[in-house]
This record gives C-alpha cells, sequence and structure tokens, in this order.
C-alpha cells in the first residue's frame, strides 16, 4: 500500500490495491490499466460480471494504450483492506452499487467518483467520511461492449481529480499513479468549479441531441439559436452555483468536435438503457430553482425527455 509515498521506483511497495466499482466504459478502462501498471485491482459488479472478470480478464481496445487484456480479482462486494476506490458506475445505478462498498470496509481509502453531474459527491459524503470523497471528471470515450470488453475510443483520456476537505498529497499521489498507467491526470483545487465545468459543457450537449436523436452536427447548425440559449442559461447556473460561466468558449468546443459526434446519453437512449437525464437536467433544474436563475430552455427539454418516456 502506497498511498502515502511519492517514490517512483518500482518495486511492489508502490502499487496500490485498488477497488473498482462499476467496471464498464470508465471503471473497465481504469481497471485494465492500473492492472496493467502492476497495481492489485478488484473489480466489484453483480456475480455474472464478477465472474466473466474472473475468467477471462478485461480486454481493453485503444488507439492510445494499446490492445490488451489484464488479470484482475473481482468479488461482489468489497472485502478486502484497498487504498483507493474508484466509483465508475452510472447515477442511476449508484444507490445500490454502494451496497458493495460498506463504509467499514472503505477503513481510509480515498472513495473517487468519475460519475458525471453534480450532486454525488453529496450523497457520497451522506454515507461515507467526507474527507475521504475525492470527486473525478473524466474527458474520454469509452464503452462496455461485453462484460470485461472495453473499447476506448477517444484519442484522448484526460482526468481531472478534486476534492474539498481532502489531503492535497493524497490526490497528488493518486494523480501520480493514475497518469503513469495512462490517462493525462491533473488535481485541480476547487472542486466545485471542477464539476461545473464539465456539467456546462455536458448538458447542452447531452439534453439536445438526445432530445432531437441527432448528432452534434445538426445540432449546432439546425438548431443553433436553442444551443446558444442553453449554453447561456447553464453558463448562468453554473456561475450562480460557483462555477465557471464561460459560453463562447463552451459554443467554441462544440464547433470542434466532429459533426458525427454523439452524446453517452444518446447512445443510451438509443439502446434503450437508462439515461443519467435526473443527474444531468435534473440536477441543473435544481441549481437553477436553489438561485433563482431562470431555466425555461432546460425546463421545456427534460419535460420533453420525461414525457417521451426517458
Ligand atoms: N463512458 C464514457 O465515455 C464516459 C465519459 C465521461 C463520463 N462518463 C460517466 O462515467 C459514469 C460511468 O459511465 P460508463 O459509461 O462507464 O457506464 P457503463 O459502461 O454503463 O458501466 C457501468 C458499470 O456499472 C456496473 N453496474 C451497474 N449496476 C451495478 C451494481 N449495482 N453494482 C456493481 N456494478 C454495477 C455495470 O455492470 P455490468 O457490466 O454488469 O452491466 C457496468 O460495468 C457515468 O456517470 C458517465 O456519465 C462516462
Amino acid at each position: 500500500m502506497a498511498h502515502d509515498t511519492h517514490d517512483t521506483h518500482d518495486t511492489r511497495d508502490d502499487k496500490l490495491t485498488v477497488a473498482v466499482l462499476g467496471p464498464g466504459g470508465i471503471g473497465g478502462l481504469l481497471a485494465g490499466l492500473l492492472a496493467r501498471a502492476g497495481h492489485r485491482v478488484i473489480c466489484l459488479a453483480g456475480e455474472e460480471t464478477a465472474e466473466a472478470l474472473r475468467t477471462s480478464g478485461i480486454r481493453v481496445r485503444s488507439g492510445v494504450f494499446g490492445d490488451f487484456t489484464a488479470r484482475v480479482e473481482a468479488d461482489t462486494e468489497l472485502r478486502t483492506p484497498v487504498d483507493v476506490c474508484l466509483v465508475a458506475v452510472k447515477h442511476t445505478a449508484l444507490d445500490t452499487a454502494l451496497d458493495r462498498v460498506p463504509p467499514a470496509a472503505l477503513g481510509e481509502a480515498l472513495l473517487v467518483p468519475f460519475l458525471n453531474g453534480v450532486e454525488h459527491p453529496a450523497a457520497l459524503r451522506a454515507r461515507y467520511r467526507a474527507d475521504l470523497v475525492a470527486p473525478a471528471v473524466i474527458r474520454v470515450e469509452s464503452t462496455r461492449v461485453a462484460p470485461g470488453e472495453i473499447e476506448h475510443g477517444s484519442p484522448f483520456a484526460e482526468i481531472d481529480l478534486t476534492g474539498d476537505g481532502v489531503a492535497k498529497e493524497r490526490l497528488v499521489s493518486l494523480a501520480e499513479v493514475l497518469g503513469a498507467a495512462g490517462p493525462t491526470t491533473r488535481v485541480l483545487p476547487d472542486e466545485t468549479a471542477t464539476l461545473w465545468a464539465k456539467m456546462s459543457f455536458l448538458a447542452p450537449f447531452a439534453l439536445l441531441t438526445t432530445r432531437y436523436g441527432v448528432p452534434l452536427g445538426e445540432v449546432r447548425t439546425a438548431r443553433r439559436d436553442e444551443l446558444t440559449a442553453l449554453v447561456e442559461e447553464t453558463a448562468a447556473i453554473s456561475r450562480a452555483a460557483g462555477g465557471p460561466a464561460d459560453p463562447a468558449q463552451a459554443l467554441a468546443r462544440y464547433d470542434a468536435f466532429p459533426p458525427q459526434t454523439k452524446s453517452s446519453m444518446q447512445r443510451d437512449a438509443e439502446t434503450g438503457r437508462p439515461l443519467e437525464l435526473d443527474a444531468i437536467g435534473g440536477a441543473l433544474l435544481r441549481a437553477a430553482e436553489r438561485s433563482g436563475v431562470p431555466a425555461p430552455v432546460t425546463e421545456r427539454l427534460v419535460r420533453e425527455l420525461r414525457a417521451a418516456g426517458h
């Protein structure tokens, strides 16, 4: 266990024991990369997925990190002391999945959620020690195509690690481990700003592509006014919540993406899976209401998506 060392020697002592709750697109990629780097990885999943991982390991296909198979351990519940527990389930599964991580089993381990959204850190802090919850934001496109089979499609994988009240040296140490395993990782000081930066970019993209069932290219041309209005609305909500607000930069980033880009919410809708609509659109509306910022575009889109059965 090495969470308090900065040594870079390649000895067993430098290696962490890492639990990964939800070995899907994100969790599976990180579990595979960390296991390949020599860390002990214990994936926490349902019995069937755990069995598949024990038998075949995690197979990653990635243009950036290469194609490889990594052996991992797998269990249905955390029963072993770990240094870190990564949480990478969807928001819709979070409550149930956390039953696999009893607070006593977590001990002094950092709990690092990779979920999109802004409300899950408070939910985790209500259940676990607040100073151990270190939220991360990840920019990547990675898909679990079958249990233990991960396709990392984006030419990048970047992590921002943060955590108000979490010991800085533990964040730095974990960032070094993650960075050495693959994803470019930095530690950012302001948790609210970090989470809202991602939310401000993601929410307009996810809500509009999913509502209209078209890729980003069509949203930014055929629905430019609506996109602009939603980006400005989201920026105002973010600013009121203590986050960044730069609508022009958000629009410029959308414009730089390939036109066929789809959001993961849209892909979930296409495959009939539950959407993280409440964690994105719902959370945006709750934040708007708390601060008294008008959110008519968000309100309508969330209402229409819910009316469509999502
Ligand atoms: N994928 C991306 O490119 C990406 C990028 C940025 C952010 N994110 C965010 O990262 C989070 C995770 O997304 P994802 O795409 O990685 O999701 P995902 O591919 O659907 O993976 C979720 C994993 O959670 C597991 N799971 C579900 N219920 C569980 C339970 N009760 N106990 C244990 N494991 C459970 C699933 O197990 P099974 O394998 O058995 O189904 C699956 O392996 C989301 O908040 C998403 O918005 C994703």
